[in-house]
């Protein structure tokens, strides 16, 4: 648990009398006055030997330590998007304690004129709600990442996980703002650097010079422009720094299972351009099949007070699932309908609008609706209010996976994977129940859901792992409604079980848990519970809740879950290529897309997309 949660307090306009945009509680200014691109270019770029360094690069990381309005990034992506030697990859880390609002940003990059105006429209357009933790934008195409992380550097810079070649030092001044420019900090930048990492910036004070030097950099003055002599350049230390990863190469991946946890590792890697086999015998039955039958499910943010990892973890699934999957086309893309947290007793509302209040977030991402509101946002009639997130999804998980699973470079074959090997290469190999080879590939995730443990038995040398060997199988379903008074219902609404809008005239209510249950089947008596449950979030009675279609009567399903009920996601130490995506629990939804990037940012050498403590809490150890 984060017990120390501290609000993000965002940065408000303000403007010094020469014009230029300055932070009020810092009295210092966001630039000099003689242009913000013009030190970006002369201080920052120049000063890290760009763009000379990253040509001959397949990939290139640029760290900042003040994002403030962007124009270092902004006059950075013009510069390498210009440059016909770029490399193919260019990721950009940056810390923000104070980020503007969007339209505040909108308002300040206005101003800019030039080939940056444009990029800025993209960044604004891109720009994440003011959330504490990472975030991660893309442009073109993906080949340009902005990781921005949200919070005090001075917690944040130890969270984050990167291999950075050039530094961007651009805190507020020392004398009012030495968090930006402490040797503690220093340190954590070294121990995300890269061997022959560089550092810039327009500050040269002695102090400042002394402690980038006592952290493992060779700190120099180079000359000046505009009003300053001199700036610092700095570059890492013989012998320190991580070596750098060729990420030309493209390995092979096979994945073992072909439901929703494969689907979103699936994604993420045929977007980087991997090529990857996925192995499920259900695909004999289509490549939906997983999930055949279950028309709809839900995926929506949590919070909590004091923003524990679950809700922070939550968050960040999320986003990344508006993120990949907005873009799909018809029934595939989730509808990002909105969710209704019910509050389920007053003393629930009383909580959840203290947790409001103590966060703070912003009320287009989250906020508290009354009875009324919540009924009218909902298009159901409510007797309750709750919390209202706005990037609530509901999604139809067959289609979904359909369309995930056809992705270029994704090769689906219809068999089960009886037991594992390695080749004499060191490859990974999967085999059928006859002994026979089905595929073979440097790279192999097991997202196989409860099943993973006997797989990984399966090993000559077998893999310890007890969070995932006690994990537990739970048996649930969902029941459908048609007609009745939530027939129309415009949201997710959830509480106790949940409701969801229409998919072909059929809404879907859940849902039941069995653990340890021999079977998971539709039964009369999971009908009945899930009707009874139904009624109860809504206020409705039973006959209400309108006709159960006389085929189509629901879903029975299986979740895997370990006692902490986070999913497992990352590399298994000690056993190089091996990944493990499982554990999903309720909320397959919510983890599919996270774990997809997770893990691909990892194997691809790229900043990670989630804080270390985070990324500890899911690893499979
Ligand atoms: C009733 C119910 C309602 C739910 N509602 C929601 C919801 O609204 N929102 C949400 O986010 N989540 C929901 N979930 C949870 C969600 O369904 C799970 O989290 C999700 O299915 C987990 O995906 P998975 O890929 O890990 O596992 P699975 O979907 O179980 O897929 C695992 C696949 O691995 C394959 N496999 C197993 N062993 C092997 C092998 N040896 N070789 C090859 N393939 C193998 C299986 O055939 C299977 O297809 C619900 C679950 C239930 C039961
Ligand atoms: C000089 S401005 C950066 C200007 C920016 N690089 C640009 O291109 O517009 C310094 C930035 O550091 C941020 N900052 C100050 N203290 C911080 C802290 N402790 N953690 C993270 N960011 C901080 C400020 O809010 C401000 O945006």
């Amino acid at each position: 648990m984060s017990s120390n949660y501290q609000p993000l307090t965002p940065a408000t306009v303000a403007f010094n009398e020469q014009g230029v945009p300055v932070h009020p509680r810092y009295g210092d200014v966001y630039h000099p006055p003689w242009g913000a691109l013009e030190q970006a270019a002369r201080v920052f770029l120049r000063g890290n030997g760009l763009p000379q360094r990253w040509q001959g690069r397949d990939t290139f990381t640029v760290c900042e330590t003040g994002f403030g309005l962007g124009h270092n990034f902004l006059a950075l992506w013009q510069s390498w998007r210009t440059d016909p030697q770029r490399c193919c990859h260019l990721h950009v880390v940056s810390f923000e304690a104070h980020p503007f609002n969007r339209g505040d940003l909108a308002q300040l990059l206005g101003r800019l004129t030039g080939a940056e105006r444009g990029l800025a429209d993209q960044l604004i357009q891109a720009w994440p709600p003011l959330l504490p933790g990472l975030h991660r934008l893309e442009f073109e195409g993906g080949h340009l990442t902005l990781t921005l992380a949200f919070g005090q550097i001075e917690r944040l810079a130890r969270q984050v996980t990167a291999r950075v070649d050039a530094f961007f030092l651009d805190g507020f001044a020392p004398r009012v703002n030495p968090q930006m420019w402490s040797r503690s900090l220093f340190g954590q930048l070294v121990r995300i650097a890269n061997v022959g990492a560089t550092a810039a910036s327009w500050c040269c004070a002695g102090e400042v010079r002394r402690s980038l030097r006592d952290a493992g950099f060779l700190v120099s003055k180079a000359a000046g422009y505009g009003g300053k002599r001199e700036i610092m350049v700095a570059t890492l230390r013989p012998g320190l720094g991580c070596p750098i990863v060729d990420t030309r190469r493209r390995d092979p991946v096979m994945i073992v299972g072909g439901g929703i946890a494969a689907a979103g590792v699936a994604q993420a890697l045929s977007l980087r351009g991997h090529a990857v086999t996925v192995l499920d015998p259900v695909f004999t039955a289509g490549l939906g099949a997983a999930q055949r039958g279950h028309i709809a499910v839900a995926l929506s943010p949590v919070i909590s007070r004091d923003d524990d990892l679950r809700a922070r973890l939550a968050r960040a699934g999320v986003s990344r699932a508006l993120q990949r999957w907005q873009g799909l086309t018809g029934q595939a893309r989730p509808w990002r309908c909105g969710t209704l947290q019910l509050a389920t007793t007053q003393a629930d509302a009383l909580e959840q609008q203290r947790a409001l209040k103590e966060l703070a977030f912003p009320s287009d991402w989250v906020r508290w609706l009354d009875a009324e509101a919540a009924a009218q946002q909902a298009g159901v009639p409510l007797s309750r209010g709750g919390l209202w997130f706005a990037d609530g999804q509901r999604a139809q998980p067959e289609r979904l996976l359909e369309a995930l699973l056809t992705l270029p470079e994704v090769y689906c074959i219809g068999k089960a994977a009886a037991r594992l090997g390695q080749t004499d290469t060191g490859d990974w190999a999967a085999f059928d129940a006859q002994g026979s080879l089905l595929a073979t590939a440097t790279q192999l995730v097991l997202a196989n859901s409860s099943a993973v443990s006997s797989l990984l038995a399966t090993l000559t040398q077998p893999v310890s792992l007890p969070k995932v060997a006690a994990m537990r199988r739970i048996a649930g379903q969902v029941a459908y409604f048609q007609g009745g008074k939530a027939g129309e219902a415009h949201s997710v609404v959830a509480g106790n079980g949940y409701w969801l809008p229409a998919v072909t005239g059929l809404c879907t209510a859940g849902s039941t848990y069995l653990p340890d249950a021999d079977a998971s089947h539709l039964s009369e008596k999971a009908l009945a519970q899930i009707a009874q449950q139904a009624s109860a979030l809504l206020g409705l009675a039973q006959q209400d809740l309108g006709a159960r279609p006389g085929k189509n009567k629901g879903w029975a399903g299986w979740r895997a879950a370990v006692s902490d009920r986070l999913p497992v996601i990352g590399r298994i130490d000690g056993y190089p290529g091996l990944w493990l995506a499982s554990g999903y629990g309720s909320r397959g939804l919510t983890w599919s897309a996270l774990a997809g990037d997770v893990i691909a940012a990892e194997l691809r050498g790229e900043p990670a997309i989630l804080e270390r403590e985070l990324l500890r809490k899911i690893a499979p150890r």
